[in-house]
Protein backbone atom coordinates (compact mmCIF):
# COMPACT_ATOMS: atom_id res chain seq x y z
CA UNK A 1 0.00 0.00 0.00
CA UNK A 2 1.01 3.62 -0.87
CA UNK A 3 1.65 5.56 2.22
CA UNK A 4 0.72 9.30 2.49
CA UNK A 5 2.88 12.07 3.45
CA UNK A 6 1.88 12.43 7.36
CA UNK A 7 1.29 15.63 9.15
CA UNK A 8 1.29 15.81 12.56
CA UNK A 9 1.20 18.87 14.98
CA UNK A 10 2.34 18.78 18.50
CA UNK A 11 1.27 21.24 21.09
CA UNK A 12 3.32 20.54 23.82
CA UNK A 13 6.63 21.41 25.89
CA UNK A 14 10.25 21.76 24.87
CA UNK A 15 12.98 20.81 27.00
CA UNK A 16 16.38 20.65 27.49
CA UNK A 17 17.24 17.19 29.36
CA UNK A 18 19.99 17.84 32.16
CA UNK A 19 21.28 13.49 32.84
CA UNK A 20 23.07 12.06 35.29
CA UNK A 21 23.49 8.30 35.12
CA UNK A 22 24.02 6.90 38.63
CA UNK A 23 25.13 3.76 40.47
CA UNK A 24 23.30 4.55 43.40
CA UNK A 25 21.25 7.40 44.70
CA UNK A 26 22.77 9.44 46.79
CA UNK A 27 21.04 10.20 50.35
CA UNK A 28 20.29 13.63 51.26
CA UNK A 29 23.34 15.28 52.70
CA UNK A 30 25.60 12.81 51.19
CA UNK A 31 28.05 13.53 48.04
CA UNK A 32 28.92 11.14 45.80
CA UNK A 33 30.71 10.41 41.89
CA UNK A 34 28.33 9.58 39.23
CA UNK A 35 29.86 8.21 36.11
CA UNK A 36 28.23 9.80 33.50
CA UNK A 37 26.78 13.49 32.84
CA UNK A 38 24.94 14.43 29.51
CA UNK A 39 22.73 17.58 27.95
CA UNK A 40 20.43 16.66 25.82
CA UNK A 41 17.23 17.78 23.66
CA UNK A 42 13.62 16.54 25.30
CA UNK A 43 10.52 17.57 26.40
CA UNK A 44 7.53 14.94 26.08
CA UNK A 45 6.35 17.49 23.32
CA UNK A 46 9.48 18.01 21.75
CA UNK A 47 10.20 14.18 21.67
CA UNK A 48 7.25 12.99 20.18
CA UNK A 49 7.72 15.70 17.00
CA UNK A 50 11.23 14.73 16.60
CA UNK A 51 10.13 11.20 16.77
CA UNK A 52 7.63 11.85 14.06
CA UNK A 53 9.81 14.13 12.11
CA UNK A 54 13.03 11.80 11.87
CA UNK A 55 10.82 9.25 10.74
CA UNK A 56 10.02 11.40 7.56
CA UNK A 57 6.36 12.74 9.32
CA UNK A 58 6.02 16.91 8.19
CA UNK A 59 5.59 18.43 11.87
CA UNK A 60 4.44 21.78 12.90
CA UNK A 61 5.19 22.44 16.87
CA UNK A 62 3.69 24.85 18.82
CA UNK A 63 5.35 25.36 22.14
CA UNK A 64 7.60 28.33 23.85
CA UNK A 65 11.27 28.51 24.94
CA UNK A 66 12.88 31.36 27.19
CA UNK A 67 15.01 34.10 25.67
CA UNK A 68 18.17 32.23 27.10
CA UNK A 69 20.61 29.66 25.67
CA UNK A 70 18.81 26.84 25.96
CA UNK A 71 15.78 28.36 24.03
CA UNK A 72 18.15 29.34 21.51
CA UNK A 73 19.95 25.56 21.15
CA UNK A 74 15.77 24.43 21.14
CA UNK A 75 15.09 26.26 18.39
CA UNK A 76 18.27 25.04 16.50
CA UNK A 77 17.68 21.42 17.01
CA UNK A 78 14.19 21.76 15.60
CA UNK A 79 15.30 23.75 13.04
CA UNK A 80 18.22 20.69 11.79
CA UNK A 81 15.10 17.88 12.27
CA UNK A 82 13.19 19.62 9.84
CA UNK A 83 10.19 20.35 12.42
CA UNK A 84 8.47 23.28 11.34
CA UNK A 85 8.94 26.53 14.21
CA UNK A 86 6.94 29.24 13.13
CA UNK A 87 4.76 28.57 16.16
CA UNK A 88 7.61 28.25 18.93
CA UNK A 89 7.64 31.28 20.73
CA UNK A 90 10.26 32.75 22.57
CA UNK A 91 9.25 34.15 26.29
CA UNK A 92 11.06 37.38 27.27
CA UNK A 93 12.60 37.32 30.80
CA UNK A 94 12.07 33.71 31.26
CA UNK A 95 13.98 30.12 31.48
CA UNK A 96 13.48 27.25 29.36
CA UNK A 97 11.79 24.13 30.14
CA UNK A 98 14.46 21.82 31.76
CA UNK A 99 14.47 17.92 33.38
CA UNK A 100 16.95 17.21 35.87
CA UNK A 101 17.12 13.35 35.00
CA UNK A 102 18.75 10.82 37.08
CA UNK A 103 19.15 7.36 35.37
CA UNK A 104 20.25 3.82 37.11
CA UNK A 105 22.65 1.09 35.82
CA UNK A 106 18.87 -0.81 35.20
CA UNK A 107 18.03 1.58 32.43
CA UNK A 108 15.23 3.34 34.82
CA UNK A 109 15.21 6.79 35.50
CA UNK A 110 13.59 10.10 37.75
CA UNK A 111 12.90 13.07 36.46
CA UNK A 112 12.27 16.31 37.93
CA UNK A 113 10.70 19.33 35.93
CA UNK A 114 11.17 23.23 35.85
CA UNK A 115 8.38 23.92 33.54
CA UNK A 116 9.64 27.62 32.26
CA UNK A 117 8.48 28.73 29.41
CA UNK A 118 6.30 25.70 28.96
CA UNK A 119 4.00 27.42 31.84
CA UNK A 120 3.45 30.06 28.91
CA UNK A 121 1.94 28.61 25.92
CA UNK A 122 -1.69 29.33 26.18
CA UNK A 123 -5.17 28.28 24.31
CA UNK A 124 -4.15 31.66 22.21
CA UNK A 125 -1.08 30.24 20.84
CA UNK A 126 -3.53 27.50 19.64
CA UNK A 127 -5.68 29.65 17.83
CA UNK A 128 -2.87 31.37 16.45
CA UNK A 129 -1.41 28.41 15.07
CA UNK A 130 -5.25 27.12 13.49
CA UNK A 131 -4.45 27.49 10.18
CA UNK A 132 -1.77 25.05 10.20
CA UNK A 133 -3.05 22.53 12.88
CA UNK A 134 -6.00 22.25 10.78
CA UNK A 135 -4.14 20.99 8.16
CA UNK A 136 -2.86 18.00 9.95
CA UNK A 137 -3.64 14.27 10.42
CA UNK A 138 -3.56 13.98 13.74
CA UNK A 139 -2.31 16.96 16.84
CA UNK A 140 -0.30 15.22 19.86
CA UNK A 141 -0.84 16.52 23.57
CA UNK A 142 0.92 15.70 26.49
CA UNK A 143 0.53 17.52 30.33
CA UNK A 144 3.58 19.66 30.76
CA UNK A 145 1.95 22.57 29.42
CA UNK A 146 -1.08 24.32 31.07
CA UNK A 147 -3.85 21.93 31.53
CA UNK A 148 -6.71 24.99 29.58
CA UNK A 149 -3.78 24.81 26.51
CA UNK A 150 -4.22 21.02 26.27
CA UNK A 151 -8.04 21.57 26.58
CA UNK A 152 -7.95 24.17 24.11
CA UNK A 153 -6.28 21.91 21.28
CA UNK A 154 -9.01 18.82 22.11
CA UNK A 155 -11.38 21.22 21.40
CA UNK A 156 -10.22 22.92 18.57
CA UNK A 157 -9.60 19.13 16.79
CA UNK A 158 -13.10 18.24 17.79
CA UNK A 159 -14.35 21.83 16.14
CA UNK A 160 -11.89 21.19 12.96
CA UNK A 161 -12.50 17.31 12.81
CA UNK A 162 -9.12 16.95 13.29
CA UNK A 163 -8.13 13.79 15.37
CA UNK A 164 -6.01 14.22 18.52
CA UNK A 165 -4.03 12.35 20.79
CA UNK A 166 -3.92 12.83 24.65
CA UNK A 167 -0.63 11.16 26.34
CA UNK A 168 -1.76 12.24 29.78
CA UNK A 169 1.79 12.18 31.64
CA UNK A 170 3.10 13.73 33.37
CA UNK A 171 -0.02 12.30 35.35
CA UNK A 172 -2.42 14.38 37.17
CA UNK A 173 -5.39 13.72 39.63
CA UNK A 174 -7.24 16.75 38.34
CA UNK A 175 -8.20 16.18 34.39
CA UNK A 176 -11.58 16.93 33.25
CA UNK A 177 -13.29 13.99 32.13
CA UNK A 178 -15.79 15.57 29.32
CA UNK A 179 -12.32 17.78 28.00
CA UNK A 180 -10.48 14.01 27.89
CA UNK A 181 -13.19 12.58 25.98
CA UNK A 182 -12.76 14.77 22.77
CA UNK A 183 -9.38 12.51 22.02
CA UNK A 184 -9.30 10.45 19.49
CA UNK A 185 -7.03 8.57 21.58
CA UNK A 186 -5.72 8.67 25.04
CA UNK A 187 -2.41 7.27 25.68
CA UNK A 188 -1.54 6.93 29.06
CA UNK A 189 1.38 4.21 30.73
CA UNK A 190 0.41 2.10 33.81
CA UNK A 191 1.07 4.30 36.39
CA UNK A 192 -0.89 7.50 34.61
CA UNK A 193 -3.81 4.68 33.78
CA UNK A 194 -4.02 4.43 37.68
CA UNK A 195 -4.43 8.10 37.99
CA UNK A 196 -7.27 8.22 35.70
CA UNK A 197 -9.05 5.77 36.81
CA UNK A 198 -8.69 5.83 40.36
CA UNK A 199 -8.30 1.67 40.12
CA UNK A 200 -5.22 -0.88 40.36
CA UNK A 201 -3.22 -1.51 37.62
CA UNK A 202 -0.70 -4.49 39.53
CA UNK A 203 -1.86 -7.55 37.10
CA UNK A 204 -3.01 -7.81 33.37
CA UNK A 205 -6.75 -8.37 34.66
CA UNK A 206 -6.20 -4.81 36.29
CA UNK A 207 -4.97 -2.88 33.70
CA UNK A 208 -7.56 -4.08 31.28
CA UNK A 209 -10.24 -3.53 33.47
CA UNK A 210 -8.99 0.08 33.85
CA UNK A 211 -8.77 0.67 30.50
CA UNK A 212 -12.53 -0.74 29.58
CA UNK A 213 -13.55 1.74 32.35
CA UNK A 214 -12.10 4.13 30.04
CA UNK A 215 -13.73 2.95 26.90
CA UNK A 216 -16.90 2.74 29.26
CA UNK A 217 -16.78 5.99 30.37
CA UNK A 218 -17.33 7.64 26.43
CA UNK A 219 -13.36 7.11 25.66
CA UNK A 220 -12.77 6.51 21.85
CA UNK A 221 -9.54 4.87 21.93
CA UNK A 222 -7.22 3.86 25.05
CA UNK A 223 -3.55 2.88 24.34
CA UNK A 224 -1.89 1.79 27.68
CA UNK A 225 2.08 1.43 27.29
CA UNK A 226 3.10 -1.08 29.37
CA UNK A 227 6.97 -0.77 28.83
CA UNK A 228 9.00 -4.13 28.47
CA UNK A 229 5.62 -5.76 28.38
CA UNK A 230 4.17 -4.25 25.24
CA UNK A 231 0.96 -2.60 24.92
CA UNK A 232 -2.63 -2.95 25.54
CA UNK A 233 -5.47 -1.12 22.92
CA UNK A 234 -8.64 -0.85 24.01
CA UNK A 235 -11.46 -0.30 22.12
CA UNK A 236 -15.46 -0.50 22.61
CA UNK A 237 -15.02 -3.85 19.97
CA UNK A 238 -12.96 -5.32 22.99
CA UNK A 239 -9.30 -5.54 24.24
CA UNK A 240 -5.96 -6.14 22.17
CA UNK A 241 -2.73 -6.75 23.73
CA UNK A 242 0.23 -5.21 21.16
CA UNK A 243 3.07 -7.72 22.25
CA UNK A 244 6.68 -6.27 23.51
CA UNK A 245 10.12 -6.85 21.27
CA UNK A 246 12.59 -7.56 23.63
CA UNK A 247 15.59 -5.56 24.06
CA UNK A 248 18.46 -4.89 26.61
CA UNK A 249 17.86 -1.57 28.25
CA UNK A 250 19.96 1.08 28.47
CA UNK A 251 17.96 4.45 29.28
CA UNK A 252 14.35 4.63 29.45
CA UNK A 253 14.00 8.27 28.81
CA UNK A 254 11.64 9.17 26.02
CA UNK A 255 10.46 5.74 25.63
CA UNK A 256 6.70 6.57 25.60
CA UNK A 257 7.54 9.55 23.66
CA UNK A 258 9.07 7.47 20.87
CA UNK A 259 5.79 5.39 20.68
CA UNK A 260 3.47 8.06 20.20
CA UNK A 261 5.21 9.91 17.79
CA UNK A 262 6.26 6.80 15.59
CA UNK A 263 2.72 5.97 16.38
CA UNK A 264 1.25 9.15 15.13
CA UNK A 265 3.38 8.81 12.27
CA UNK A 266 2.42 6.10 10.91
CA UNK A 267 -1.22 5.76 11.75
CA UNK A 268 -1.37 9.23 10.07
CA UNK A 269 0.34 7.95 6.85
CA UNK A 270 -3.09 5.07 6.67
CA UNK A 271 -1.26 2.38 8.17
CA UNK A 272 -4.37 0.37 10.13
CA UNK A 273 -4.17 0.89 13.90
CA UNK A 274 -2.51 -2.42 15.51
CA UNK A 275 0.02 -1.75 12.86
CA UNK A 276 0.56 1.14 13.37
CA UNK A 277 1.33 0.44 17.39
CA UNK A 278 3.36 -2.52 16.37
CA UNK A 279 5.77 -0.37 14.71
CA UNK A 280 5.62 1.99 17.38
CA UNK A 281 6.05 -0.71 19.84
CA UNK A 282 9.80 -1.87 17.80
CA UNK A 283 10.84 1.89 17.86
CA UNK A 284 10.50 2.76 21.80
CA UNK A 285 11.92 -0.51 21.96
CA UNK A 286 15.23 0.23 20.11
CA UNK A 287 15.01 3.56 21.46
CA UNK A 288 15.90 1.80 25.23
CA UNK A 289 18.77 0.31 23.74
CA UNK A 290 20.41 4.01 23.66
CA UNK A 291 21.39 6.67 25.94
CA UNK A 292 18.76 9.71 26.20
CA UNK A 293 15.79 10.64 25.08
CA UNK A 294 15.64 11.99 21.08
CA UNK A 295 19.18 10.84 20.08
CA UNK A 296 18.14 7.50 20.77
CA UNK A 297 15.60 7.96 18.15
CA UNK A 298 15.74 5.88 15.05
CA UNK A 299 16.05 8.26 11.36
CA UNK A 300 13.37 6.51 9.23
CA UNK A 301 16.20 4.61 7.30
CA UNK A 302 17.56 3.26 10.32
CA UNK A 303 13.96 2.02 11.29
CA UNK A 304 13.39 0.61 8.09
CA UNK A 305 16.89 -1.68 8.42
CA UNK A 306 15.81 -2.19 11.99
CA UNK A 307 12.55 -3.34 10.78
CA UNK A 308 14.10 -5.58 7.89
CA UNK A 309 16.34 -7.75 10.52
CA UNK A 310 13.50 -8.38 12.74
CA UNK A 311 11.53 -9.47 9.76
CA UNK A 312 14.36 -11.93 8.81
CA UNK A 313 15.00 -12.95 12.40
CA UNK A 314 11.15 -13.57 12.66
O1 LIG B 1 9.33 11.72 28.44
C1 LIG B 1 10.68 12.06 28.66
C2 LIG B 1 10.82 13.52 28.83
O2 LIG B 1 10.18 13.89 30.02
C3 LIG B 1 12.24 14.00 28.97
O3 LIG B 1 12.83 14.30 27.73
C4 LIG B 1 12.10 15.20 29.88
O4 LIG B 1 12.33 16.42 29.25
C5 LIG B 1 10.70 15.13 30.45
O5 LIG B 1 9.90 16.10 29.95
Amino acid sequence: MTEKRPRIGVVGSSNVDVVTYIERMPVWGETIAAPRFEMSFGGKGANQAVAAAKLGADVVMVSKVGDDMLGENVLGNFAALGVDTKHVGRVANQTTGTATILVNPAGENLILIVKGANGDLTPADVDAAAADLSRCDLILLQLEVPLDTVYAALEFGKRHGVKTMLNPAPALRALDRDKVRLASFVAPNETELAILTGLPVETEEEVAAAANLLIADGIETVIVTLGARGALLATPEGLKPIPPVKVDAADSTGAGDAFIGSFARYFAAGVSLEAALGKATRYAADSVTKRGAQKSFATEAEFKAICATAGRAS
